[in-house]
């Protein structure tokens, strides 16, 4: 299992050419990147609907990258299982949806997957503080989730740092992952914060050199991240 701290870039599909979907996920897995961010949209939990475990489960054979599959599902405890089987390695759920998030939690790692947690912008971080110990990621959400393309909100720093401080005071190992308008720039910034995983749609996808973008962000974040060289 890769350490935190190490910088990880997770390309996200959702910007990629829906009707050439092999081929990009093909190009992501010869980018360099870690991971293959794939955003799993309900039409309840949020206003859009993107893919579900049958595209998965057909893009699987085609790399063997981490796929990290988020789910911003209303109901994701029907969706575990299918993912899983799918290929997923690792699958994050959204601290959102409150008492269930332990039994959600527990039943990802029953799979023998990897966990995340994501909050959502207006979420304060308190609801996040409970299950800390029990994650292997936290995923900072800095969009509101649901659709590709949004600016960044800058209000989510502090929230990075929080997550950053939280981590070093407790001595625990999650990531801290971003997710939402991130690009150079703003990957920069989040990496001063305190993240070290970049999800990014279009700050990728946008640039017909996927590899080089990829090796410009993570060298952007690991300069502007504290205490560490770019790799
Ligand atoms: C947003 C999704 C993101 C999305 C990011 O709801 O969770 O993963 O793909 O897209 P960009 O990087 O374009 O903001
Ligand atoms: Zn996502």
């Amino acid at each position: 299992m890769t350490e935190h701290g190490q910088i990880l870039i997770a390309p996200s599909l959702l910007a990629a050419n829906f009707t050439r979907l092999g081929d990009e996920a093909s190009r992501v897995a010869r980018s360099g990147a870690e991971w293959l961010h794939l955003d799993i949209m309900d039409g309840h939990f949020v206003p859009n609907i993107s893919f579900g475990p049958a595209v998965v489960k057909a893009l699987r054979p085609l790399n063997r990258m981490i796929f990290d599959v988020h789910l911003m599902c209303a109901r994701p405890e029907i969706l575990l299982e299918p993912f899983s089987s799918a290929g997923a390695d690792r699958m994050t759920v959204h601290v959102e949806l409150g008492a269930q998030v332990e039994t959600l939690i527990w039943k990802i790692r029953s799979l023998g997957r990897q966990v995340g947690l994501a909050i959502n912008p207006p979420t304060s971080m308190s609801s996040l503080e409970p299950h800390l110990e029990r994650v292997d990621s936290v995923l900072i959400m800095t969009v509101n989730p649901g659709f590709g393309g949004q600016d960044f909100i800058i209000e989510c720093l502090t929230k990075i740092q929080q997550a950053a401080a939280w981590r070093d005071k407790r001595g625990l190992g999650y990531r801290i992952a971003v997710d939402g308008g991130i690009h150079f720039e703003t990957a920069a910034s989040c990496a001063a914060a305190g993240a070290d995983t970049f999800i990014s749609g279009t700050g990728l996808f946008a640039h017909k050199n996927l590899k080089a973008a990829v090796a410009k962000m993570r060298r952007l974040a690991g300069a502007a991240a504290p205490g560490r060289a770019a790799c």
